[in-house]
C-alpha cells in the first residue's frame, strides 16, 4: 500500500529530486550526456528479451517491482508489461527519468500501473519491507557503494522477497560469447539493424564493465551474503557474458 501511494507520488510530482543523489562523477556525466545514446542502443528487442528474463527467477509473480537503474524507461517497460505488478523505475539520472517518462506517454501509456522518479540507490525513499521484488539490469557494477545499495534493497523488500539482477560477468569474453552465438546466424540477418545496435551495446557494455568492475560468482555470494540475502545463487547469461544474480529477503 505504501509502495503504491509513493509511485503515486513519483506519477504527481514529475521529476522532482527526492534526494540529492551522490554518484561517482564519471559516471554520472556519462549518465547525463549519454541518455539518448543509450536508449537507441537499448530499446530494441534482443536487450528487451534479456530483461524479461530477470523475471524467471522469481517464485511467484510479484504485485510490486522496483527497478533501479531503470535509465530511459527500457527494463521498467518491459518489466510492466511482462508482469502486470506495479513498477516504480528509479534512476539518479535527471535526464534518463526524462525519457523514461517521455516514452512512457508516447508509447507505453497503456502501462497504468508504472511510474519514474529520480533518486539514489543507495538511500531509498520507501518504507521498510514495502516491496516484492527489486530488479537491476546493468545497473549495480556501475554503483560506487554497492553494500549501501544492498543494505537498502534488503530493507525494503518484504520478506521472501527476491532480488534479481544482471550484470556484466567477469568470467565472460565477447570472443567466447560470438563463438556460442554463432547458431543464431539466421535471426541476425533478419534483424541486421537491431543486431547491430545488440553488439555495439556489448561492445560498449564490457568496455564500461572492465573500467567499473564486472561481478563474478564468489563476488554476489559475498555482497549479497553480506547484505543479509540467503538462497544466492548465480546463473550466466547472454553467452557468458551477463550474471544473473539472485538472493531472497
Ligand atoms: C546501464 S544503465 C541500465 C538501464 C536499464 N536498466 C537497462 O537495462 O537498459 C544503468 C543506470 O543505472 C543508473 N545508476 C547508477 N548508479 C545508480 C544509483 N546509485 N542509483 C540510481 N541509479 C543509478 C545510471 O544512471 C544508469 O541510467
Amino acid at each position: 500500500m505504501l509502495f503504491a501511494i509513493r509511485c503515486q507520488q513519483a506519477q504527481t510530482q514529475g521529476i522532482t529530486p527526492l534526494i540529492e543523489a551522490k554518484m561517482d562523477s564519471t559516471n554520472t556525466w556519462v549518465f547525463k550526456f549519454a541518455a539518448r545514446g543509450y536508449d537507441c542502443m537499448t530499446a530494441q528487442k534482443l536487450w528487451r528479451r534479456q530483461i524479461s528474463r530477470l523475471l524467471e527467477h522469481v517464485p511467484t509473480m510479484p504485485e510490486t517491482i522496483l527497478d533501479l537503474g531503470c535509465g530511459p524507461g527500457v527494463s521498467s517497460f518491459e518489466l510492466a508489461e511482462r508482469s502486470g505488478a506495479q513498477v516504480l523505475g528509479l534512476d539518479f539520472s535527471e535526464r534518463m527519468i526524462e525519457r523514461a517518462q517521455a516514452s512512457h506517454r508516447r508509447e507505453f501509456s497503456h502501462l497504468r500501473r508504472l511510474s519514474f522518479t529520480h533518486g539514489d540507490a543507495a538511500a531509498l525513499q520507501l518504507p521498510d519491507h514495502s516491496v516484492d521484488l527489486v530488479t537491476g539490469h546493468s545497473f549495480l557494477y556501475l554503483v560506487h557503494d554497492r553494500r549501501a545499495v544492498l543494505r537498502e534493497v534488503r530493507r525494503v523488500l518484504r520478506p521472501g522477497g527476491s532480488l534479481v539482477l544482471m550484470e556484466p560477468h567477469a568470467a565472460g569474453t565477447l570472443f567466447s560469447a560470438a563463438w556460442h552465438a554463432r547458431g543464431q546466424l539466421a535471426q541476425i540477418w533478419q534483424n541486421p539493424w537491431d543486431t547491430a545496435r545488440f553488439c555495439t551495446s556489448m561492445a560498449l557494455w564490457r568496455l564500461f564493465g572492465s573500467a567499473n568492475g564486472m561481478l563474478s560468482d564468489s563476488s554476489v555470494v559475498q555482497l549479497f551474503g553480506q547484505a543479509g540475502f540467503a538462497q544466492v545463487h548465480t546463473q550466466p547469461t547472454l553467452y557468458g557474458l551477463g550474471l544473473h544474480c539472485v538472493g531472497r529477503a
